[in-house]
C-alpha cells in the first residue's frame, strides 16, 4: 500500500498570501498544497490538504487520519502554543507527526516559543518558509520507511 499522509493548516493560514506577507510570504495556501502534493509525488506517496479554522474539525481530521493514513504533518497556527486537546488528539492516535511552521517561531515573540505540540511529534521544523512542509514531509515518509512502510 502507497504510504498517504494527511497534512493540516491551523486558523488563519486560509489568509496566506495576503496576512503579514512580510512574516509569512506572498504564496497562498493553494501554492503550498501544490507544491507539497508535487513534493508527495517525487516522494511516492499520497498527500491530503486540509485548513480548518476550527479548533475541533482539526482534532476530528486528526481522529479520521488514524484509520486511512500513515503520518501527519501538521502546522497548527496560534494553536501550537496553547491547544492541549489538538496535543492530546495527536498523542491518542498514535501517528507520527512532524509539527511544521512557516517562519521561525523562536526567534519571534516570546509567546511563540512555547510548543505544547511539539513533544508529541517526531519534531518541529520552523523557519524555512514553504520549504518547512517540504521538509516535514520528507522527514515523517523517511520515518515510516525506516519502519518498513513502502
Ligand atoms: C505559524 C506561527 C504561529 O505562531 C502563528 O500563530 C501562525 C503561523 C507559522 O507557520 O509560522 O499562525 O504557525
Amino acid at each position: 500500500m502507497e504510504i498517504s499522509i494527511q497534512v493540516l493548516h491551523g486558523p488563519n493560514l486560509n489568509l496566506l498570501g495576503i496576512r503579514e506577507p512580510d512574516v509569512y510570504g506572498r504564496e497562498t495556501l493553494q501554492d503550498v498544497d501544490e507544491m507539497v502534493r508535487a513534493e508527495g509525488e517525487s516522494l511516492g506517496v499520497e498527500v491530503h490538504c486540509f485548513q480548518s479554522n476550527i479548533e475541533g474539525e482539526l482534532v476530528n481530521a486528526l481522529h479520521a487520519a488514524r484509520e486511512v493514513h500513515q503520518g501527519i504533518v501538521i502546522n497548527p497556527g496560534a494553536l501550537t502554543h496553547y491547544s492541549i486537546a489538538l496535543r492530546d488528539a495527536i498523542a491518542g492516535i498514535g501517528l507520527p507527526c512532524v509539527e511544521v511552521h512557516l517562519s521561525n517561531v523562536h526567534a519571534r515573540e516570546e509567546f511563540r516559543h512555547r510548543s505544547v505540540i511539539a513533544p508529541v511529534c517526531l519534531g518541529q521544523i520552523a523557519g524555512f518558509s514553504l520549504q518547512s512542509y517540504q521538509l516535514g514531509l520528507h522527514a515523517v515518509v523517511h520515518h515510516l520507511r525506516q519502519k518498513g512502510a513502502r
